[in-house]
């Protein structure tokens, strides 16, 4: 490299996760979670506060509503009926909570990597004592980690920015599931269906068959759902697919962009001369 090339090299732009995970909890989490979700949400529920119709698909709730993004992941898990669910960074532990609590006869587990995270969690949701674990999804894999029939992260990949640690992260969430994974994220942050084709096309994915599809809640949120079996649902191709009727953000897809086009995957023999 030249000279020039080197001192380009030294400013370099890298990205970096969005927050900072250590003191997440007290920078904006908490705040966030008693303000924004828990003011129009309801966020902790007791038993019988959740109903699951399996004739309409839909999930009830006594006296309030979920947030659209969790009605959908409930709505996804009685549809599928896996025997096992880990949240991936589940947070304070609503989510994997109401799942714990909607469908009892189903294993729950959760991890995340904030400490404070997890304690929150607990305080919130004591249920989930002996449950829920320290776990960085971006790390290699490990054989430590609870298997489940179906893993889903809701809010999680889409803030991991750092080098190719959301690729890792996906190619880890599909070896941690049995059968589903399901992905409850901002889908302009990250070129999510590129990046899982490209990841299943260079041999990333443990699964021998990867199938792609949207999937929708009954009160409007999308997700991606892949399967390691054939489903009869909406297929995915195209990013743009799942991002339509959004208004576009011009920072974040230039940001997934450039965050796709770090990846090199597979072992190619031929290269460009
Ligand atoms: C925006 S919060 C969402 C939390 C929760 N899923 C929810 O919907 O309330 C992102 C979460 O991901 C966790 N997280 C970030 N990076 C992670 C990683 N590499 N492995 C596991 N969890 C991670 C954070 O600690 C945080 O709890």
């Amino acid at each position: 490299m030249n000279i020039l090339g080197r001192l380009l090299y030294k400013s370099r732009k890298f990205y970096d996760d969005d927050f900072d995970w250590e003191s997440y909890t007290a920078d904006s989490y908490e705040r966030r979670l008693k303000g924004d979700i828990e003011s129009r949400f309801k966020a902790i529920t007791n038993e019988g506060d959740l109903a699951f119709d399996a004739g309409t698909g839909r999930v009830e709730v006594r006296d309030g509503a979920l947030h659209p993004n969790v009605q959908l992941i409930l709505e996804t898990i009685g549809h599928l009926r896996p025997a096992s669910v880990h949240e991936v960074g589940c947070g304070g532990g609503d989510h994997i909570a109401h799942a714990g609590l909607l469908f009892p006869d189903i294993r729950v587990t959760g991890g995340d990597r904030g400490a404070t995270q997890l304690d929150l969690a607990v305080a919130r949701h004591p249920q989930l004592a002996g449950h829920v674990g320290i776990q960085d999804i971006t790390m290699p894999f490990s054989e430590q980690w609870p298997k489940a029939d179906l893993v889903y992260s809701q809010a999680v990949i889409m803030h991991i920015h750092t080098a190719v640690s959301h690729l890792v992260a996906l190619a880890n969430m599909v070896r941690q599931a049995g059968k589903y994974v399901l992905l409850v994220e901002n889908v302009q942050c990250h070129n999510f269906v590129q990046d899982l084709t490209a990841l299943a096309e260079g041999g990333h994915l443990y699964w021998d068959e990867t199938h792609l599809y949207q999937v929708e809640g009954s009160t409007g949120a999308r997700g991606i759902l892949l399967s390691r079996q054939a489903l009869a649902l909406p297929e995915l191709v195209s990013d743009s697919q799942i991002r339509a009727g959004e208004a576009p953000s011009v920072r974040r897809l230039r940001r997934s962009d450039q965050d796709s086009a770090r990846a090199l995957v597979g072992f190619q023999r031929a290269w460009r001369k």
